[in-house]
């Protein structure tokens, strides 16, 4: 069984990286993407979308950082893979799944999914410029707007040499929404021979096991299931249900806040932990009321202070109204 860190842009930062595998379970984790235009990336590019990269490519609890290429131009990809792993990557990952429209103009994330034949290009050209002990995968969608050739580019990715491939189990044109279609993935499954690892909408040990039934892998990658519960990987190894209590998110959260106090201005401070507990809430129902106390909060010195007080108790916050 893998188990594995979804790279999510925006969300799983090197902060919320930290936090989350130092729960357990994970087996490695993506990073966000490192856009790759037409000239290979500087080192200091890497270095802030994967600070991890400054300790030797690993989180603080020692779970390995694999980072993620997006692009289509084939000696850049292939000198940016070599410059990643020398910087201390653990592989490379290639992004054929980015669904954003200015990404998707200029030929890059999901519109790839439109042509086979230059996912074999891409795949090839990265490959050969790396050592065969450095894992590479891919990360792709059923399709850009079917999944007419969802099994071509599967097969051109295996073909090209790829190790692994993540499959996130919807189109460029389902987007985020539910459901996530876990039986095309027992499609990929049959049609290739390297290990599938299965991506959407797996939030609770149960969705592991009904994705598990119909995709055919037990190879995971958790995205929003791991915010929302941040224990899901270390559940699903134990197959053990019972969610985190909240008295052991409050510490996380405080310390999360503090983390990005150091490095961001205040607005965003405030900003991230909203869309974190955001998230929370799906798991835990204390998350809902501390929700309601700071959805319309502005203030940083006033999100410190509830955030704090929450750690002691968070039934005695005064909510707003729904
Ligand atoms: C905020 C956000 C940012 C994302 N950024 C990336 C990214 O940089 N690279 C990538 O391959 N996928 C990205 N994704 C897609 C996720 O990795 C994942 O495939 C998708 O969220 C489905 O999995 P989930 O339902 O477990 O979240 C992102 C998703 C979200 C929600």
């Amino acid at each position: 069984m893998r188990i594995v860190l979804a790279p999510m842009e925006g969300l799983a930062d090197v902060h919320l990286r930290r936090l989350l595998t130092a729960q357990g379970g994970f087996d490695w984790v993506v990073s966000e993407f490192v856009r790759v235009v037409d000239h290979p990336c500087p080192d200091r590019v890497f270095q802030s979308i994967c600070p991890e990269l400054l300790h030797g490519g690993r989180t603080e609890s020692g779970t390995p950082v694999r980072v993620q290429l997006l692009g289509n131009h084939l000696e850049a990809m292939a000198a940016s893979a070599q410059r990643a792993v020398a910087l201390g990557s653990h592989g490379i990952d290639i992004n054929f799944g980015c669904p954003s429209k200015t990404v998707n103009r200029s030929m890059g994330g999901a519109v790839l999914l439109k042509e086979p034949d230059t996912l074999y290009r891409i795949v090839s050209a990265v490959r050969a410029a790396l050592p065969q002990s450095v894992v590479v995968s891919a990360k792709m969608r059923l399709g850009f707007d079917d999944t007419a050739l969802m099994l071509d580019n599967a097969a051109a990715i295996e073909a090209a040499g790829a190790n692994e491939l993540t499959v996130h189990a919807r189109t460029r044109l389902q987007g985020y929404a539910p459901p996530a279609h876990w039986h095309e993935l027992g499609r990929i499954r049959d049609h290739i021979k390297i290990p599938l690892i299965a991506n959407g909408d797996i939030c609770s040990v149960e969705d592991y096991h009904r994705c598990v039934a119909v995709a055919g892998t037990v190879d995971v990658m958790l995205g929003r299931g791991a915010v929302k519960l941040p224990t899901l990987a270390r559940q699903i190894r134990a197959n053990e249900a019972l969610a985190m209590p909240w008295s052991t998110i409050t510490p996380l959260l405080n310390n999360f806040w503090q983390e990005m106090c150091a490095v961001l201005p205040p607005r965003d401070c405030v900003g991230r932990v909203k869309q974190w507990v955001n998230y929370l809430r799906y798991s835990h129902p204390e998350a809902e009321i501390l929700w309601r106390c700071i959805r319309e909060e502005k203030s940083a010195p006033a999100m410190q202070a509830l955030l704090l007080h929450c750690q002691h108790t968070t039934a005695s916050l005064k909510p707003l109204a729904p």
